[in-house]
């Protein structure tokens, strides 16, 4: 099938998990979603990265045929979402309000049961339990499972029925380091089965080990697309650390290139888009300053870098521009020091 007429692929069994094409959602005169493209590959684990708001939610609950796309074309599984959650092929984690979201007063192998039997072909309870990391906590009742715990159980009601394709919506907020790491890795070994993975978050510590591509989205719209080393690689921003006693973060904000400025004690951080610029810029300031390092970016800035307002109308994407270096916010074209 010819791919917006790139070159041809080698057809994959059924095509792609799941593809959006130009889909427009608004709630009211809130545009969630503004013509966003997306297309995941069967096997493949996705993260949509975005700020809050940035339309992840929206996105998901599109894929799950909970709401239907006011424009543009949706796919999932080769069907539209409604048939392919009736297939029992899709499994979801949800955001939750506030709790767990997890009936009380049931032993995590009972819920476990009971939700295995609204599917087609579920996966034998044994199995769903042991990969979600719950088989010594099956006889527990949910309400005495710690977070952590319960958030491997909404995971397992997730992946009840064996599914092809998971959706998880920022599953591991409110989780903590531990309990994050130990999520990913039995997130990572179910995604090895050959299923397809769509997580959406905001956290990026661990999106970098744990997904095959990001997607990172803003305002409803995809602003960059590739592996964690493409689009930190995309992204000018370099880290400037010196050790300076009493300055002022907003005198710093002012130097060429400076995108942020922290302060914290004698340790200062700036960001900047040019970092050249930046140290001549600080040295003729005649703010004294020791130790100074420059560095890349990381993934984090390179976020920040991505979805902040000076990021408009530029965008990140292996596939179109593997070789992206434009400015995302060029630096002040010269501005003579004090
Ligand atoms: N049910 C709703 N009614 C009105 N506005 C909504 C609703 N759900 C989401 N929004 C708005 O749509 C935008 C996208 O939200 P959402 O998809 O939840 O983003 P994310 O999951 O990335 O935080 C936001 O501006 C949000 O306030
Ligand atoms: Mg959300």
């Amino acid at each position: 099938m010819g791919l917006r007429g790139g070159p041809p692929r080698p057809a994959e069994p059924g095509g792609p998990a799941l593809r959006f094409s130009g889909v427009v959602h608004r709630y009211r005169s809130i545009v969630a979603l503004d013509h966003l493209d997306l297309e995941v590959a069967r096997g493949e684990t996705l993260a949509l990265l975005g700020p809050n708001g940035a339309g992840k939610s929206t996105a998901i609950s599109i894929l799950l045929g909970i709401q239907r796309a006011q424009e543009g074309e949706v796919s999932v599984l080769g069907t539209d979402p409604r048939s392919a959650m009736a297939s029992g092929k899709v499994g979801a984690m949800l955001q939750v309000g506030g709790g767990s979201g997890l009936p009380h007063g049931v032993k995590v192998r009972d819920l476990l049961s009971m939700t295995a039997r609204l599917y087609r072909n579920p996966a034998p309870v044994a199995r769903t339990l042991a990969r979600s990391g719950l088989t010594e906590l099956a006889d527990r009742q949910t309400q005495r499972l710690s977070g952590g715990q319960a958030q491997r159980v909404r995971f397992a009601l997730a992946i009840a029925g064996d599914p092809e394709l998971v959706f998880l919506d920022e599953p591991t907020i409110a989780m903590d380091v531990e309990g994050r790491r130990s999520f990913w890795a039995m997130m990572r070994q179910f995604s090895t089965e050959g299923r397809t993975v769509v997580f959406a978050t905001h956290h990026l510590d661990e999106v970098d080990a744990v997904a095959d591509r990001i997607v990172v989205i803003r305002k409803g719209a995809v602003v960059a697309n590739g592996a964690a080393s493409t689009i930190k690689a995309a992204v000018p921003t370099r880290r400037v650390r010196f050790a300076s006693k009493g300055v002022d973060p907003a005198r710093l904000r002012e130097l060429d290139g400076v995108n942020a400025a922290c302060v914290r004690g004698s340790q200062v951080v700036l960001d900047s888009l040019d970092a050249d610029a930046t140290v001549r810029a600080l040295v003729a300031s005649g703010v004294s300053f020791t130790d100074i390092e420059v560095t890349g970016a990381d993934l984090e800035q390179a976020f920040v870098a991505l979805t902040s307002d000076l990021a408009e109308a530029h965008t990140v994407d292996d596939a179109v521009a593997p070789a992206y270096s434009a400015p995302i916010r060029r630096p002040p074209a010269s501005r003579t020091a004090p």
